[in-house]
């Protein structure tokens, strides 16, 4: 239960509904509504309260379309695909992966297009809507193709993921760090993926909001500086191993996940406790929520480790929200491959090393007369070799042996002589690796409403449906409601509605139908306050501020009302902590 209600209030109230809806609608887009659009934003706020203000990662806004070459080097032009087979009868088309999970209740994302024709050729799969054949299975590009300018000579696409504008940008933002790993970038914006056809509703949209943060960090320590603080944390943890076995998700602390290398690397675990703890103020409960590591055909083209955390819904069983993975330095090696960009950070040991050197001195007076045309070469190739080698040889032998094409030459040490001296290096320039959680704002927006979605007896004894919204995230904070409608009730209620909205407080007043009925209004869109005038504030200048999830009732002044509502809505009081 709750897709279906929570759908219809979301429609009915102004959250979230189909795109285009007055030409019938185009599969894989959804409209924010009214209240919807407030509760996106006010999301990506929290979640840049997290990321921006907790973490310090700052925040980028790169463009939407990119060049062919970018997208090129990053590897989405030849893999960023999706498994297609087609009926060959009413030529619907599907994606393989998924008409056969339907089908035989059997995983098989990222498998080769040939074994995918075969289980469907074995299992006799045909199409949903005529039993038609279906096609061979091919890979299909997912990513939305435009041209940039008029003369068709630069082809460009709608970005798949927002992780590459900080990919590209990587060398001034290296700069912006000083170059002192770790650092972490964020970008929150749109991303396109032209998915085949797409058939469940929000969960898969062909335009989505992307919240992820890139943090780049040495190969050699992915430490986290707060990990003792995270190490008793629980995680329900659905690794590769309990999938592959039929096991079911264990639920282990954050020491052990790491100790039995259940969890890769610190930087990553912090990364699920980082997302935990973010799906838990926005009110998604203990149980519907686990991290699953993607099985070794599932990772993307860029990983070596992958978890998301998945959240369960009544629709569509476990969904993926949120994907942290360890990226390595695969995007930037790309980058530096193709665009011959130095995208590297010089990495400053603790204390600089001691090393010894050995640099040859050549007598040049000696090799004209034995090297002749080869004099050059000859240079070149003991100044490649180990002097080591050659020092040994000399030891040895007395003389070192050598060939250019053909000829063999033989040099004693009055061709060459060897200095050593100890140098201090002070460190070495290397390509970081990526640790990226990215989030997917539409999915986390759906969850949110999907297990806000309530229903109870209200205070007046009736049956309600509501969104029980966090009050931090609630796009109206509070309903401002006169007991009846009449002067000068009204007057003082829209008063304050006034004052809240000066105070940034989304507030909102309503007249009309008794009172019970627009507590009912407020609750079903999870208004998390309301505020009644009667009567007796003409005299005391107080109200009663109703709690909508425990229906308990506070008298308060109205002049205190504005520092109340932001303490309740902060999580700085408690409404039973509120002095009347
Ligand atoms: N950046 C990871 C993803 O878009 O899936």
């Amino acid at each position: 239960m709750g897709n279906e209600e929570m759908m219809s209030i979301s429609k009915k109230r102004g959250f979230l509904y189909p795109s285009f809806e007055i030409y019938s609608g185009v599969a894989g887009f959804y409209d924010y509504g009214p209240l919807g659009g407030i509760l996106k934003n006010n999301i990506m706020n929290l979640w840049r309260k997290y990321y921006v203000a907790r973490e310090g990662f700052y925040e980028i806004e790169a463009p939407t379309i990119m060049p062919r070459e970018t997208l090129k080097a990053s590897g989405h032009v030849d893999n960023f695909t999706d498994p297609m087979t087609q009926c060959t009868e009413c030529h619907e088309v599907y994606r393989a992966d998924h008409i056969i999970e339907a089908a035989i209740n059997k995983e098989v994302e990222g498998l080769p297009d040939e074994e995918l024709t075969k289980i469907i050729e074995d299992n006799n799969i045909v199409c949903e809507n005529c039993e038609g054949k279906l096609s061979p299975v091919r890979s299909y590009n997912l990513m939305f193709k435009t041209e940039i300018g008029v003369s068709g000579k630069q082809i460009g696409y709608m970005r798949p993921e927002t992780a590459q504008g900080i990919f590209i940008a990587f060398k001034r933002i290296s700069r912006f760090y000083k170059d002192k790993l770790p650092f972490g970038i964020v970008q929150l914006g749109k991303s396109y993926r032209n998915e085949l056809s797409p058939r469940q509703g929000v969960i898969r949209l062909r335009e989505f909001t992307q919240a992820e943060a890139e943090i780049f960090v040495d190969p050699s320590d992915k430490s986290h500086r707060y990990y003792k603080n995270i190490e008793d944390y629980e995680l329900e943890l659905y690794s590769q191993e309990e999938q592959l076995n039929d096991k079911k998700p264990v639920r282990l602390t954050v020491k052990d996940a790491i100790e039995s290398n259940v969890v890769s690397s610190e930087m990553l675990v912090y990364q699920l406790v980082l997302a935990r703890e973010f799906l838990k103020d926005l009110g998604i409960p203990n149980e519907a929520i686990r991290f699953r590591q993607h099985l070794p055909d599932e990772m993307a083209h860029y990983a070596i480790d992958c978890w998301d955390a998945e959240v369960k819904t009544d629709q569509y069983g476990w969904v993926e929200i949120i994907g942290i993975a360890d990226r390595t330095d695969f995007d930037l090696k790309s980058h530096i491959k193709h665009s011959k960009e130095d995208l590297s950070v010089f990495k400053e040991y603790d204390t600089p090393k001691k090393v010894v050197k050995t640099t040859p001195s050549f007598n040049m007076k000696k090799f004209g007369p034995t090297f002749k045309g080869d004099s050059p070469k000859a240079k070149e190739i003991l100044e490649n070799t180990n002097p080591e080698v050659i020092i040994d040889s000399f030891k040895t032998n007395g003389t070192y042996k050598f060939n250019i094409g053909d000829n063999e030459y033989e040099i004693d040490d009055s061709f060459i002589t060897f200095e050593t001296k100890e140098e201090e290096i002070r460190g070495e320039r290397i390509v970081p690796h990526v640790i990226e959680p990215s989030y997917g704002i539409d999915r986390i927006i759906y969850s949110t409403l999907l297990h806000s979605y309530t229903e109870d007896v209200s205070d007046e004894g009736e049956k309600r449906a509501y969104l029980k919204i966090p009050a931090i995230i609630a796009p109206i904070k509070v309903a401002i409601l006169p007991l009846v409608n009449k002067e000068p009730l009204v007057d003082i209620a829209k008063d304050i509605e006034i004052t809240l909205r000066e105070n940034n407080m989304i507030s909102s007043f309503d007249g009309s139908g008794t009172i019970g009925r627009r507590y009912a209004r407020a609750d079903e869109i999870g208004v998390p306050f309301a505020v009644t005038v009667d009567y007796d504030t003409i005299d005391d200048k107080k109200v009663t501020i109703r709690n909508r999830d425990t229906f308990e009732q506070k008298r308060v002044a109205i002049r205190r009302l504005p520092i109340i509502i932001k303490e309740l809505v902060e999580g700085n009081i408690t409404f039973e902590e509120l002095e009347e």
